[in-house]
């Protein structure tokens, strides 16, 4: 489990405040579930009550493996199931945030897919045999087991105050009750609640107070006038989503149909149900690195925001000056998207490893404001077009998140461009060499290289310009501005069977893939503590070369509930991971199991702390210090052309020669790699 949000396998379904939803269950703290329906895998049906549709049919499809997966997937298509109607197209998009590690996803989708609306009658045929084959509860798809309501409905819009071990957590209903509580503890560290889904981005550190804020009616407001769509910073991203949709056919609000297609790459459906619009921007504040998609969008067009000092000091300012804000005790109460007109220009890119529930490797959000057309002669080998195209009006928007934390609008671009025709190809060209220039990525590992995120910005912009008038593009060019759609998934599983030896060879599921899909499987972590039974955590270096001089864990021996601290003079005979001597995996050299003198990477395991639960063996690991004697400045070897230019022997090695036994005509050199 990722308790991150990005894996899925903890999805449950709530239902709060009229909407039924899917929730990664590792990201929400207990204590803003007051008042929810939570449902849980077990809940939704069992071998001794009859088990749901959508357990049996995953099961019976060959939808599970290890099983490990299966309870995230079937709670997250129970959540769907809710929905008015449901296509293909809408369950192949909400599992972006369930990973399978080994299945294989056409298997689940394809199981799935029996629950469209619409579904064929051969796929309502095969929901029938299904439930023949297993004892299923005789309920719809969308029947909630009755749960009791049990929180106090007559207290329900009082400030709750509830005192925990080490912190105080407030339920607000008010502005007011929110600010009083930061007015009687003006030194407390604190946290506004939104989801708490940021704390799946960085984690954060413990607060004095956490204050639940999603209740406050005020900050879930959407208003609509003709001149701007206001949305309350408690508004959720899927909330969000379903109003672009909604308005996105007005006039001077058509952009929000892109910002639809963007917010859908934004995280996953579990996450987006939960995540706060003021959530996601205050994650920005707070990590300027982090290429914020909502950011991007929201900036990209020119929004305000709205933030609140006091309950009656309210105060309206672009998104990009609430950057150079001090937004301690300070709310965002609401943004404001603004309408455009049929002269702007829009578009929003974003470059990630995956096409559903990644962080941008680069983003991007361009605005012109386009003047009436104006005609120019473009060459393309023989030919001459005749482009009718535009002047760029006032100061675009050329922004970009991925580059480096101080990099937002590319300013010198933006300006170079003013009163200008982009398409002309000396400009253009010129454009591109200013852009060049101040891009300048920083290189944070993991993050991918600076060239690439360089050329993927430079990219992106290209892609913008050749997208605003395809019609008159040269066809040459005319794909660089479009951008692949993914169909629907198509896959086929034929099983080679001879029927006249059936049961042999007839395809069938897995004996005990219903108690996966059903969550009765058990696997680690869901044992319950065994006696005695301690946690270890590594202690380990935070420098890529030196020398230990020292290693001193008495702060974290002290703590309460730690057991003890091994370290290489700890092992009993040789303190190796994997023997050289073994021959296994082709090491050419002893695997040290904790370094003892020289460091040879950063993060190298130098000791284990063992306590009585995983948090505090963390924790205390933390707290062990090593002495270096010297940090060698030596540069460090992290790439294949590093070491060929190091020339170091020790990571240069042959490991097999197989000369080459023939040669083809041209040939100059054979070589073995
Ligand atoms: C798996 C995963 C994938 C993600 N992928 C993306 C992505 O692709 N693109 C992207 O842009 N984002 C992404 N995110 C970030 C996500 O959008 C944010 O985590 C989310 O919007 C934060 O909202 P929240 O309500 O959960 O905030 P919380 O976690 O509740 O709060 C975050 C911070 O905001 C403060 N805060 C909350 N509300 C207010 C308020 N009204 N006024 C002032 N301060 C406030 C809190 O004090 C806290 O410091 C991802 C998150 C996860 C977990
Ligand atoms: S454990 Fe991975 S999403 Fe919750
Ligand atoms: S992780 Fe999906 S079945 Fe194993």
């Amino acid at each position: 489990m990722c308790h991150e949000g990005g894996c899925g396998a903890c999805i449950v379904c709530v239902i709060f405040k009229d909407k039924t939803i899917a929730v990664n269950s590792c990201l929400v703290p207990v204590r803003i579930c007051n008042g929810w329906n939570i449902y849980t895998i077990e809940g939704i049906g069992t071998k001794r009550e009859g088990y749901h549709k959508i357990q049996a049919v995953l099961a019976d499809k060959n939808g599970s493996q290890c099983g490990y997966c299966s309870p995230g997937m079937v709670m997250n298509m129970y959540s769907l199931g809710f929905e008015e109607s449901l296509s293909a197209e809408q369950i192949e998009n909400s599992f972006g945030g369930n990973i399978c590690r080994c299945t294989g996803y056409r298997a689940i989708i394809d199981a799935f897919r029996v629950f469209v609306t619409d579904a064929s009658p051969s796929m309502m045929k095969d929901i029938q045999d299904i439930e023949e084959l297993y004892d299923i509860k005789p309920c719809p798809i969308s029947e909630m087991p009755y749960v009791p309501i049990l929180y106090d409905k007559q207290h329900v819009n009082t400030m709750l105050r509830i005192k925990l071990e080490d912190a105080i957590f407030y339920k607000v209903h008010t502005i007011e009750d929110l600010f009083s509580i930061f007015t009687n503890n003006a030194n407390a560290t604190y946290m506004l609640n939104g989801g708490n889904t940021a704390n799946g981005v960085y984690r954060s550190s413990k607060k004095d107070i956490y204050i639940d804020i999603n209740n406050i009616p005020d900050m879930s407001n959407i208003t609509k006038t003709d001149s701007t769509l206001v949305l309350g910073g408690n508004v959720t991203l899927t909330t969000a989503l379903q109003t672009f949709q909604k308005y996105s056919t007005e006039t001077g609000f058509k952009y929000l149909e892109q910002l639809v297609d963007h917010i859908e790459m934004i995280a996953n459906v579990p996450v987006r149900n939960i995540a706060t619009i003021a959530g996601n921007l205050m994650l920005k504040y707070e990590h300027k690195e982090f290429p914020s998609d909502l950011f991007l969008i929201l900036e990209t067009l020119g929004t305000e925001v709205h933030i609140l000092k006091s309950p009656s000091d309210k105060q309206s300012i672009y998104l990009s000056e609430f950057f150079n804000l001090n937004m301690h005790h300070k709310v965002i109460y609401s943004v404001v998207l603004p309408q455009l007109t049929d002269q702007h220009i829009y578009r929003f890119y974003k470059v990630m490893p995956r096409a559903q529930n990644a962080r941008a490797h680069v983003n991007a959000g361009f605005l012109f404001k386009l003047d009436a057309d104006d005609k120019i002669f473009f060459k393309y080998y023989l030919f001459i077009f005749i482009i009718f195209f535009k002047k760029v009006l006032e100061q675009p928007n050329i922004i970009f998140g991925g580059i480096n934390k101080d990099f937002t609008h590319a300013i010198n671009t933006e300006k170079l461009l003013v009163d200008k025709i982009i398409f002309s190809s000396s400009l253009l060209k010129q454009t591109l060499d200013v852009l060049h220039a101040e891009l300048q990525p920083d290189h944070v590992l993991p993050d991918y290289s600076p060239e690439f995120r360089k050329t993927l910005a430079e990219g992106l912009f290209y892609r913008c310009i050749l997208s605003i008038k395809p019609e008159k593009i040269p066809p040459f060019y005319l794909s660089g501005g479009t951008i692949l759609k993914r169909g629907l998934s198509i896959g086929h599983q034929f099983y080679e069977t001879n029927v006249d030896i059936w049961p042999v060879t007839k395809p069938m599921p897995k004996l005990e893939s219903i108690a996966q899909t059903s969550g009765k499987a058990q696997y680690c972590d869901d044992l319950l503590p065994f006696p005695r039974e301690v946690f270890c955590a590594f202690v380990v270096t935070n420098i890529a070369k030196g020398y230990i001089s020292g290693i001193d864990a008495k702060q974290a021996l002290h703590m309460k509930g730690v057991v003890d601290f091994f370290k290489a003079d700890d092992i009993p005979g040789e303190n190796l991971c994997i023997s050289a001597v073994n021959g296994m995996m082709s090491l050419p050299e002893d695997e040290l199991l904790f370094a003892d003198k020289d460091v040879s990477y950063a993060g190298q395991p130098v000791g284990v702390i063992v306590a009585e639960t995983h948090n505090l063996a963390i924790e205390a690991a933390k707290l062990v210090q090593i002495k270096y004697k010297e940090s060698s400045k030596t540069k460090p070897v992290l790439s294949i052309e590093d070491a060929i230019n190091a020339n170091d022997k020790t990571r240069i090695r042959q490991s097999v020669n197989i000369p080459a036994k023939r040669k083809g005509k041209n040939c100059e050199r054979t070589t073995f790699i």
